[in-house]
């Protein structure tokens, strides 16, 4: 099958959170399967330009329009890519070049998607690369459905569009005039992207694509409810029958105890005692925490912000400091106030609690493994990686059963059996800190069980295998409709 994917970011080469990743593993995943042809359409954000590492050739050359405006593109296709995905960056320097280097927040993103999106349909015209589905992601690329249906069909007779659902808060909001002067579109998708008499690119990506995913089972029904769907949930409705929930997997080469660069000792699920332990010393060490080897340490690497949980903590904290014996590390960046509040916290107890408020890929690896108790109350979570990453390298999450974490997650009693990890039902922070405290009892009381629910994790198959067949399901699914 010829697939096209289309996204505002893929590691290795420009990731800001779980889509990122979502986009250097699922396109390899799905070209190892026999018969594939997958094609990954990225802008050439000046952060990819600059970067000496990203070798690239230009193929093709053209203007896109956009309503009056006619914008240039170059695509310029990776020339070092080991495992056969064709990677092609769309080039325009106003768009993606220079700016301050941050790939979302500007002024004018709607228009820069808008531009994105349609070079990529072009690009696929130039490239005479006739796709059997474009899989699209998030708002940023979710005019593609809309402009296939509009422009594009009669030359990509039988193309089918799937529109994939990351996170639903981000839907690409413009206003009514940016229909006409940037869009140009065709009358009657007025309608289908208006929403209380705004664009919404996401809406208008539900009702045109051929079929909608979003990235956990458990998401897709909670999509149905107001609390979670932020407005869409009757656009969602509409929809349900063409909605399905793919959990999505982790890339288990880049996140692999046995191998990570990033970490001081390796170490497997047959034997984690002793490369686990050194990864704990090494960690409190380099986090300026005591080297304690039987104080657990709980960790968090999130972007600080609301949806990831972080008033349960701030709430709960205090209290569980005074009840129990362990060390706290957070890794991350986002609101001020939760900044400063971890900030504060690592300022009053200097031997319990250490928060690194920055970006950084390898001190996050080294977190996983030198962990022991992750946690992740998240608000909702379509999916979540790294509650993944860290049952991979042996650290035992506590999660909200929400959303991904709920399908990932699955709850343990308090011998540790019959799951994954502890789970709280409710978004309560003191239903949080008896989770907390269910597992820190494990820890302490039942050490060889906690061991046992470690080997456990780090056996659980999260790799891209499985979803990688689920989409292809649903991409006949489509082809065949
Ligand atoms: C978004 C979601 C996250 C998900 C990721 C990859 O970042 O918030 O839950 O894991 O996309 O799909």
């Amino acid at each position: 099958m010829r697939i096209a994917i289309a996204a505002s970011e893929g590691a290795p080469y420009i990731k800001s959170g779980g889509l990122g990743d979502v986009m250097e593993a699922l396109p390899s995943a799905l070209q190892r399967i026999d018969g594939n042809e997958v094609a990954l359409f990225l802008p050439y954000y000046g952060k990819i330009r600059n970067n000496p590492a990203i070798k690239t050739e230009l193929v093709k050359a053209f203007y896109v329009s956009l309503s009056w405006r006619q914008q240039y593109a170059g695509i310029l296709r990776l020339t070092d890519r080991a495992d056969g995905v064709q990677v092609y960056f769309i080039d325009n320097l106003y768009y993606f070049g220079g700016r301050d280097g941050a790939i979302y927040g500007h002024g004018d993103d709607s228009e820069r998607f808008a531009f994105f999106s349609k070079a990529c349909l072009d690009a696929m015209v130039a490239l005479n690369f006739k796709p059997d589905v474009i899989q699209c992601n998030d708002w940023q690329t979710a005019l593609i459905p809309t402009f296939l249906s509009a422009y594009y069909a009669p030359l990509f007779p039988g193309t089918k569009c799937m529109f994939t659902i990351h996170n639903i808060e981000y839907q690409g909001w413009a206003d009514m005039g940016f229909f006409d002067d940037t869009l140009a579109l065709p009358q009657e998708y007025r309608s289908i992207l208006d929403m209380n008499g705004a664009v919404n690119m996401m809406k208008g990506a539900i009702e045109t694509a051929h079929l909608v995913t979003t990235v956990s089972e458990s998401y897709a029904k909670e999509l149905m409810y107001p609390y979670f769907a932020h407005g869409l949930d009757g656009v969602i409705a509409k929809a349900g029958w063409k909605l399905t929930g793919i959990t999505n997997g982790i890339d288990t080469n880049t996140f692999n105890p046995e191998t990570d660069p990033a970490l001081p000792a390796h170490y497997h699920k047959k034997a984690f005692r002793r490369g686990k332990a050194q990864c704990k010393a090494a960690l409190q060490e380099e986090v300026g925490l005591p080297k304690k080897a039987d104080t657990p340490l709980l960790v968090m690497v999130t972007r600080l912000v609301g949806h990831k949980g972080l008033d349960l903590l701030c709430y709960a904290i205090e209290n569980l400091l005074a009840r129990n014996d362990f060390q706290l590390l957070i890794l991350g960046t986002g609101d001020q106030k939760f900044e400063d509040f971890f900030r504060h916290l690592a300022d009053k107890y200097p031997d319990r609690v250490a928060a690194k408020i920055t970006f950084n890929l390898g001190l996050a690896s080294r977190i996983y493994a030198g962990g022991d108790i992750y946690l992740m109350p998240s608000k909702s979570e379509p999916c979540g990686l790294s509650q993944m990453n860290a049952m991979r390298y042996g650290t035992v999450p506590v999660v909200h059963a929400t959303g991904g974490l709920r399908d990932t997650v699955p709850g343990v009693d308090e011998n540790g059996e019959g799951g994954l990890g502890f789970t709280f039902q409710s978004y309560n922070g003191d239903d949080f800190r008896q989770a907390v405290e269910s597992c820190l009892r494990l820890y302490h009381e039942k050490p060889e069980a906690f061991k046992a629910l470690i080997a456990k994790d780090m056996s659980e198959d999260f790799s891209w295998n499985q979803p990688a067949q689920k989409y292809m399901a649903l991409f006949a699914q489509m082809c065949n409709n």
